[in-house]
């Protein structure tokens, strides 16, 4: 069994953000020391709510050179692959209750030069992405239902989260997991025990009272001490 060495990533999404001053609030993301930025991409029949075309990543790309990742929260994902990593993202995420053919879709994502993840509600078992661990980079366990921001964290899922983290110890495999919804400077640390290393962060990073960089660096203090403790 191979223990990869997982310094934790601090993922805002920038659901949360003032929409009437987009770039500016990317710019002041990157300005607070986040690994990268993640567009909750929705399309209203996946989830009911509608959010970020591509043309407004590509226009957000301007503002910084922090990575971005799109999280895919559509049905069909394969039409609209290509137009995510054009407008600059590089890490594509899809649901696999979206994908009949995951296999496949991510393959597609890697021949277009991104990094490619795979995305689970806090229903779908683990075992989904078990025989697809070689072509993704990143799996995402959904710790709220998807579709809004500000819900609460869903402890169920860390159970499930533990389960990720020896597949891909035992796979060898260099792939990030990846925990989206409810996450604070108190949940993130059930997260990272149970073997996560990148975090989404949205309305508890926004609302933070000493600002995103306060916040980013506790959140990076609290995932490591819990990393560091269940090692
Ligand atoms: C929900 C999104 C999450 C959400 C996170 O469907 O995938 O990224 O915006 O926001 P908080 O941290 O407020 O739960």
């Amino acid at each position: 069994m191979t223990q990869h060495a997982r310094s934790p990533l601090i993922v805002p999404s920038v659901l949360p953000a003032d929409l009437g001053r987009l770039g500016a609030e990317v710019a002041d993301l990157a300005e607070a020391g986040v690994d990268r930025i993640q567009w909750d991409v929705m399309d209203g029949v996946f989830v009911p709510n509608l959010t970020f075309g591509p043309d407004v990543v590509a226009a957000a790309r301007r503002s910084t050179v922090v990575p971005f990742e799109a999280h895919l929260m559509v049905v069909e994902p394969d039409r609209l692959l290509h137009r995510y990593v054009e407008a600059g993202c590089d890490l594509v995420i899809v649901h696999a209750e979206a994908c009949p053919h995951l296999h496949r879709t991510l393959a597609g994502i890697r021949r277009l030069g991104a990094r490619s993840g795979v995305a689970l509600n806090p229903h779908t078992p683990p075992e989904v992405v078990a025989h697809v661990l070689e072509e993704t980079d990143l799996v995402l366990a959904m710790t709220v239902n998807p579709g809004f921001g500000g819900q609460a964290y869903l402890p169920a899922v860390e159970s499930k989260v533990a389960r990720l983290r020896r597949m891909i110890d035992e796979s060898g495999l260099a792939i990030e997991l990846e925990v989206d919804g409810g996450i604070t400077d108190t949940t993130i640390v059930g997260a990272a025990e149970a073997g996560a290393d990148v975090f989404i962060s949205g309305s508890w990073l926004f609302d933070h009272p000493d600002g995103k960089a306060a916040g980013v660096d506790l959140l990076r203090r609290r995932a490591t001490g819990a990393a560091t403790a269940s090692a």
